[in-house]
């Protein structure tokens, strides 16, 4: 059973899909985290986006230590993570891995849900359900300044607002796997729901699929 949630960045995914995994006991995985990871590792050794042959050799060696590092979560690995998933390599050496974790979840979970940007359209184009997660820029921006402020970093709103439409252009127009609505995918738009809400709303498209 796979359940793909897409959609652009700071919308909610990652919250309403580790939610729907716990409450259905299905396995969960943050595409997102991998290419971020790809950018740490850059970042770690000091390259950025320019020099092609570091960065495929940078998505080759994810060590899962990386996974658990607190920049992983920082604007600037998220931005360049927005950079380096442009590369068709990149996107080619994380493919197996999320699509074994779709088909195989770890510890026997009866489904997995993948979230990203691509998971609907090209690493599991089979899922059972496809969710498109969406809420306007300016929403996205609150929320993404409220976490900031709320782990005690000064957010300015204008800046958030004009990083998050920068990612938004570079994730929907890149030329491989870009941000876009699978055909047969739920569009679910959180601009006035809140986190229970979404939550509520998901799993009312889910119940009638047959999927719990
Ligand atoms: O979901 P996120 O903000 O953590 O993702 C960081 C970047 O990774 C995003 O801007 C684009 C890229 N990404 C992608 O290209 N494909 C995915 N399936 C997931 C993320």
């Amino acid at each position: 059973m796979i359940i793909a949630i897409d959609g652009p960045a700071a919308a909610g995914k990652g919250t309403l899909a580790r939610r729907l995994a716990k409450h259905l006991n299905f396995a969960y995985l943050d595409s997102g985290s991998l290419y971020r990871a790809v950018a740490l590792n850059l970042i770690i050794s000091g390259q950025d986006e320019n020099n092609e042959d570091g960065v495929i050799a940078a998505s080759k060696n994810i060590e899962p230590s990386l996974l658990e590092d607190p920049r992983l979560r920082d604007e600037a690995t998220g931005h360049l993570a927005s950079k380096v998933a442009s590369n068709k390599i990149v996107r080619e050496n994380l493919l197996h891995f999320q699509q074994n974790f779709a088909a195989n979840p770890p510890n026997g979970e009866a489904g997995a849900i993948v979230d990203g940007r691509d998971i609907g359209t090209v690493v599991c184009p089979e899922a059972d359900l496809k969710l498109f997660v969406t809420a306007t820029a300016d929403e996205r921006a609150k929320r993404r300044q409220l976490e900031l402020e709320q782990k005690g970093i000064a957010a300015n709103h204008e800046n958030i607002l004009s990083d998050i439409q920068a990612r938004d252009k570079m994730d929907s127009e890149r030329a491989t796997s870009p941000l876009v609505q699978a055909e047969d995918a739920i569009l679910l738009d959180t601009t006035n729901l809140n986190a229970e809400k979404a939550f509520q709303a998901a799993l009312g498209l889910i119940k009638p699929a047959n999927l719990v």
